[in-house]
This record gives C-alpha cells, sequence and structure tokens, in this order.
C-alpha cells in the first residue's frame, strides 16, 4: 500500500487507521436512546480526548435540534473533523455544510442506495440516476468542504460491476473517501476482503482516496467484518462506543481497536486512540444515554476483566497473562480504591477528576458534584473512584436537562401510606407536590407525575449498585414508553429511593428530546 496524500490528514503513512467515530449520529439512532445538545458536545469532547479522527456529530437536515447539536461540535470542538451527513439533495448538502462551518477541520458526508433492491423499492430510480445522483452530489459538497466522503448505502448487497461505476463516478467527482457500508450487517468477513480487494483492483483512483468500513451487527459480525475489511486495505473504520447503533448497533470501537492492538502480528494497523479512556468514554456513553453495557460485553463489560474459576484465579495471580490477553488497565480499569473522606477539600476532588480523565469541569459543575461528594462523603464510610465517577458524571450530564431533581423527602412504613414530598425545577422554576402511593417509589413517581404530567407508561425499574458493600450507591434505571417510543434513565445516589427520583427524571428529560426528534420533519439516515 502506499501513502496518501489527504486534505484533512496530510501523508498517511500506509499502516495508520482513521478511526470515525459516529457515535452521535448512527449511535444516536439506537431504539431509545436519543441525547440533547449539551449531552452531544460532552460526548464530543469525550471522543476528541479519546483521540478519534473524524466524529460525525449529526445529520443537520434532520431536525433542527440535529443541526444545532452538530453545529455546537463544530464550534467548541478543536482537533477531531467534525463530519455532517447529508443525503445527495441541493438542500442537505447546504445544511451540512452551514452546520460545520465553524469546525477547525470539516467533512460533508454524502450517502446514496446502491444496492438493486434499494434503488428499486426505497429511492424508485435507476441506476443511471443514482450515478447522476453520485456525481452530482459530490461535486456540490466540494464547493463547501475540501474533504468529503461518499457512501454506498447497502453497498455490500450491491451489483459488483454496479458498485465500481458509483466508486469511480464518486472519485472523479472529488470525493476523498470512499465508504462501503453493510448497511443491514448481511456480509461475512469474505464479503469484505472481496468487496475491496475489487476495489482498489478495479476503480481507477481508489489508490488516492481512503477506503473505509461501515458495518452493522445484525449478525453478530460486525467487527469481525471490520478487522477483514483491513486486511484487504481498508484505511478508516467507522464504528461507534459501546457498539450502539441501528438495530443490532454498529461495530464497536473499543473492540476494534483493542484487535487490532492485540494482534499486531496479524492486523499491521496504527489507530491513534487513547485506550486507557476508553472505559471513562463507555461509562460517560452509558450514564448519558441510560443504557448499560451487559456485564459481559467485551472490553468495558463489568465481567471483562474478572476470573471466577478458581483455576483461573490461580493462573492469574502467578501470572496475569495466563489468563488476560491485555491487562485492564491498557483499557481503564483501575482497582476500585479509596479515594477521598468529608474531610477532602474542593481543591483535592478537582485533582481527583482530572485523574478520573475528566478534564476541566466548570465551577457550577464542579460545586454541585462537590456538594453532592461531600454529602455522599457524610453517608458512606468509603468513596471510591466509581462513586465519584457516578455522581460526577450524573451532575455534568444533568446539567442542562430541563427538569432537575432538587430534594425529596419520603415517609413509609407499616402504620401510614407512604408519602413523598418532592421539589423539582422545571425551566429554572422550583416546584413542589406531595403524594401517596402504594410504596415509596410509587408516592414518588406519582409526586413528579402530578409536577410534570405525561401519559408514558413505566416498562421497567431496576436496581444495581454502583460498587460494592450495604453502604453502596444503588443505580436505578426507569424505562418509560410513549407512542411506540422507549427511552431508559438512570440515577444513582446512596439512598435508593433519590435515585429512583433521579432515574425517572433523567428518563423524563430523554423522553422530551425524543418528542422534539420525532417531530413531523424529523430524519434519521
Ligand atoms: O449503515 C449505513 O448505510 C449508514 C450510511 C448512512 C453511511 O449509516
Ligand atoms: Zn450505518
Amino acid at each position: 500500500m502506499t501513502s496518501i496524500d489527504h486534505p484533512s490528514f496530510g501523508k498517511l503513512d500506509p499502516s495508520r487507521i482513521i478511526m470515525f467515530d459516529t457515535t452521535l449520529r448512527d449511535g444516536e439512532q439506537s431504539p431509545g436512546f436519543s441525547m440533547n445538545m449539551q449531552e452531544k458536545l460532552r460526548m464530543a469532547e469525550a471522543l476528541a480526548e479519546l483521540g478519534v479522527d473524524v466524529i460525525e456529530a449529526g445529520f443537520p437536515i434532520a431536525s433542527p435540534g440535529d443541526f444545532d447539536s452538530v453545529k455546537l461540535i463544530a464550534e467548541n470542538i478543536r482537533g477531531p473533523v467534525i463530519c455532517g451527513l447529508a443525503r445527495t439533495g441541493r438542500a442537505d448538502i447546504l445544511r451540512a455544510a452551514e452546520a460545520i462551518a465553524p469546525a477547525e477541520r470539516r467533512r460533508i458526508h454524502i450517502f446514496v442506495s446502491t444496492s438493486a433492491l434499494h434503488m428499486k423499492y426505497k429511492l424508485r430510480v435507476e441506476p443511471e440516476v443514482v450515478l447522476q445522483m453520485t456525481t452530482d452530489s459530490v461535486t456540490l459538497a466540494r464547493q463547501y468542504a475540501d474533504d468529503v466522503e461518499w457512501s454506498a448505502e447497502d453497498g455490500s448487497r450491491t451489483d459488483p460491476d454496479f458498485l465500481c461505476r458509483c466508486v469511480e463516478a464518486a472519485i472523479k467527482a472529488g470525493a476523498t473517501t470512499i465508504n462501503i457500508p453493510d448497511t443491514v450487517g448481511y456480509a461475512l468477513p469474505e464479503d469484505m476482503r472481496r468487496i475491496f480487494t475489487m476495489l482498489r483492483e478495479r476503480v481507477p483512483g481508489a489508490e488516492k482516496v481512503i477506503l473505509s468500513t461501515h458495518n452493522h451487527n445484525d449478525l453478530g459480525l460486525a467487527v469481525a467484518n471490520t478487522i477483514a475489511a483491513v486486511e484487504a486495505g481498508v484505511r478508516q473504520i467507522e464504528c461507534t462506543i459501546n457498539g450502539i447503533g441501528e438495530r443490532a448497533g454498529n461495530a464497536a470501537l473499543e473492540e476494534i481497536v483493542m484487535a487490532i492492538r492485540t494482534r499486531p502480528d496479524a492486523v499491521p494497523a496504527r489507530p491513534n486512540i487513547v485506550t486507557e479512556k476508553i472505559l471513562r468514554t463507555s461509562k460517560l456513553l452509558a450514564t448519558i444515554t441510560g443504557f448499560d453495557v451487559q456485564p459481559n460485553k467485551a472490553i468495558v463489560g463489568r465481567n471483562a476483566f474478572a476470573h471466577e474459576s478458581g483455576i483461573h484465579q490461580d493462573g492469574v495471580l502467578k501470572n496475569a497473562a495466563t489468563y488476560e490477553i491485555m491487562t485492564p488497565e491498557s483499557v481503564g480499569w483501575t482497582k476500585s480504591n479509596l479515594v477521598m473522606g468529608k474531610h477532602s477539600g474542593r481543591a483535592a476532588f478537582r485533582d481527583k477528576l482530572r485523574a478520573l480523565g475528566y478534564g476541566e469541569v466548570g465551577d457550577n459543575h464542579l460545586n454541585d458534584a462537590f456538594r453532592r461528594f461531600k454529602d455522599l462523603a457524610d453517608r458512606k464510610k468509603v468513596v471510591y473512584d466509581d462513586d465519584i465517577v457516578a455522581l460526577v458524571d450524573d451532575e455534568v450530564v444533568r446539567g442542562h436537562d430541563r427538569i432537575r431533581f432538587v430534594s425529596l423527602d419520603v415517609r413509609s412504613g407499616s402504620k401510614a401510606p407512604p408519602t413523598a414530598e418532592l421539589e423539582i425545577e422545571i425551566d429554572g422554576e422550583t416546584v413542589a407536590a406531595t403524594a401517596t402511593g402504594d410504596g415509596p417509589v410509587d408516592a414518588t413517581f406519582m409526586a413528579i407525575r402530578s409536577l410534570f404530567p405525561h401519559e408514558a407508561t413505566l416498562s421497567l425499574y431496576s436496581v444495581g449498585a454502583v460498587t460494592e458493600g450495604t453502604d453502596a450507591q444503588a443505580r436505578v434505571t426507569v424505562r418509560l414508553s410513549e407512542g411506540g417510543k422507549t427511552v431508559d434513565g438512570q440515577g444513582a445516589d446512596t439512598d435508593t429511593i433519590v435515585a429512583s427520583a433521579r432515574a425517572y427524571v433523567h428518563a423524563l428529560n430523554k423522553l422530551l428530546v425524543k418528542r422534539a426528534r420525532t417531530e413531523p420533519q424529523a430524519l434519521s439516515a
């Protein structure tokens, strides 16, 4: 493979892999996931710190909220290229161009379906029209950005000859990255090798552009397909944190990066990811979206480095390499250590946040988080790193929510009906209510419902622990469903009922974002 001169990255040596993260676009299309603008910005900051090369910040024409969040990210994030998605139409491209305009480095990403099935039933146009749409859209996008990506939607199910013609047209019109998505997660690793080998052999100019892979996980093969594509000469990987995305999700960034890093003998590729920040980024996303990863999830699941069998434990004690193919520390796991107590000051707390990878937390958020830390330290014998992460994520992430938890006083027992006295803030105004219910949690939820009436139904309520011990913080998940849409909210506190109230309020905020996104005009790719 030769080195490529790319408008955003300059001379790229053959082993350098571009990590394109689409957590904020394809990832956000996961059922039940939606993020508000500030949450997206927080996530984009974390992605930049993680070292991703391109952040696909959204689909600007999809809704005013999508446009605003892409623009906000373009204005604030420095380092990665900021990318906006567009279909081939003029309005889409101009909207994407406008949203990414403030970015230091920008990319327009155009997609159009190329498979016979999609062209006939979805686009209802002839293949020649798709070819023309490709040429016209890439030519137009190049007037607004030097860095233009073109994607063949449903590319893995596209007729090979037609795919070669489309890719040639996109390159001729000025595309600098060519992406072949396995949109429906149908491909096998062998298909990936065949497709990219074919493009490199048959398409004039393929050696001058970056070839890119984008895999969905419907058959659980997204990561395997990604690695196969890299072996076949692909230089850009599209992926998401925790593998979130449409249906079964996208290829998971953490799994791809660690596969490449753990097996340099088999995959000679070099992504610029700061692997020690992987876990932190994964947890932040879980807090923002309200969805935890499953315990056995590779790399970032709670059990990923847990050894249950006595034989394994014995082996690890003698030499960790016996059963660990990478160190937990290399992806950000640390031994849960006692950090601070109730006498620790604000400066020590700020230092601790830096050590936990938070960068600079604004004064307001710091004050709120510090207040909650003091409160926690009063109630809990030992405060671990994980406690602080749960508490700060909760505060930083919720800082811009429309509805905010303020205080809760609950009385329950065997003599009188459980009663909850609740204060919340709605759009900056504090409101209070008292309600009774079948139990303390029910009374609390009734109080929330009376202050913020809504039709959503509670479809899941679950309680877990952030750390170990009877004084551990409870982490509660609340799932609300409304009009076929589902959202999960999370809250953490040493008091399970307070954690429940926080989780419910979080879910309500997500529902508000979801409602805005499903206004008649809203689209997803
Ligand atoms: O899966 C897909 O085809 C996509 C495109 C919009 C790139 O997400
Ligand atoms: Zn996709």
